[in-house]
């Protein structure tokens, strides 16, 4: 679904990507047990491999909105941008401040929305709209992903399908990406630490590392 990642050659945004879960309740309503080390915005999976709906990831923390971002140097605006916003759970991201770096069970979520310009008192610029268009997840599970972190498609508030490996996620992520194949050049609180934790990448690294 969504992610219209604009390759070079087609063109265009970038917009959500998503992820983690909450532990699932039983019908009562009660929470089930929770392994002592294991936190309800750990990452959890049904029978047939889908990864449970993070039902609470706009309570994590904020990483940061993109505007019509695209990867084709001669992409145009389109006329209806579109937002990215990224969230990552709480854990994670205590853990990222300490190392500059993410821990095993880090979920990251990106989630789409539509520009929208004239409403309310609004006349110029834009705000983004009520309806989600797309949520993504970068779930960083190192005993169950072979290269430890995978990317899942949310096809509705329940689960979500696993991208397969030879999906461009994991070459764009893994080539561009500034630390652990996560894009925190632009997640402007976090790059920061990672330069002083010196834990960019080495492909970022020699591509320039442009972004301020
Ligand atoms: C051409 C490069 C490229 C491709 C292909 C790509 N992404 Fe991304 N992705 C990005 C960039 C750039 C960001 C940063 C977004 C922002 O700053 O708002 C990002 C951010 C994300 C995030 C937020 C967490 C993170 O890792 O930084 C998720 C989740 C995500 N992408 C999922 C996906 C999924 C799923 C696919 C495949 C369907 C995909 N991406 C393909 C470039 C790419």
């Amino acid at each position: 679904m969504l992610l219209k990642i604009t390759l070079p050659a087609s063109g265009l945004l970038l917009v959500a990507c998503l992820a983690a879960s909450p532990r699932p309740q039983s019908l009562s309503g009660t929470p089930q047990p929770a392994a002592k080390s294991e936190s309800p915005n750990a990452p959890a999976y049904n029978k047939d491999g889908a990864m449970l709906f993070p039902k609470r990831y706009r309570e994590w923390v904020f990483l940061s909105s993109g505007v019509d971002m695209s990867y084709n140097p001669t992409a145009q605006a389109s006329g209806h941008p579109t937002f990215d916003n990224v969230f990552v759970n709480p854990e994670a991201y205590a853990q990222f401040v300490q190392t500059g770096t993410w821990p095993d069970k880090t979920v990251l979520v990106l989630e789409s929305r539509a520009g929208m310009d004239k409403g309310s008192i609004n006349h110029r610029g834009h705000y983004q709209g009520t309806e989600v268009m797309g949520v993504e997840v970068h779930v960083k599970d190192e005993a169950r992903f072979p290269g430890k972190w995978a990317f899942f498609d949310m096809d509705n508030e329940v689960s979500g399908s696993l991208f397969p490996k030879e999906a461009s996620c994991y070459s764009c992520h893994a080539e561009h990406a500034a630390v652990d194949t996560t894009f925190v050049q632009f997640y402007p609180t976090l790059l920061p630490i990672a330069k002083q934790k010196q834990t960019l990448s080495a492909s970022y690294l020699k591509e320039g590392a442009t972004a301020k």
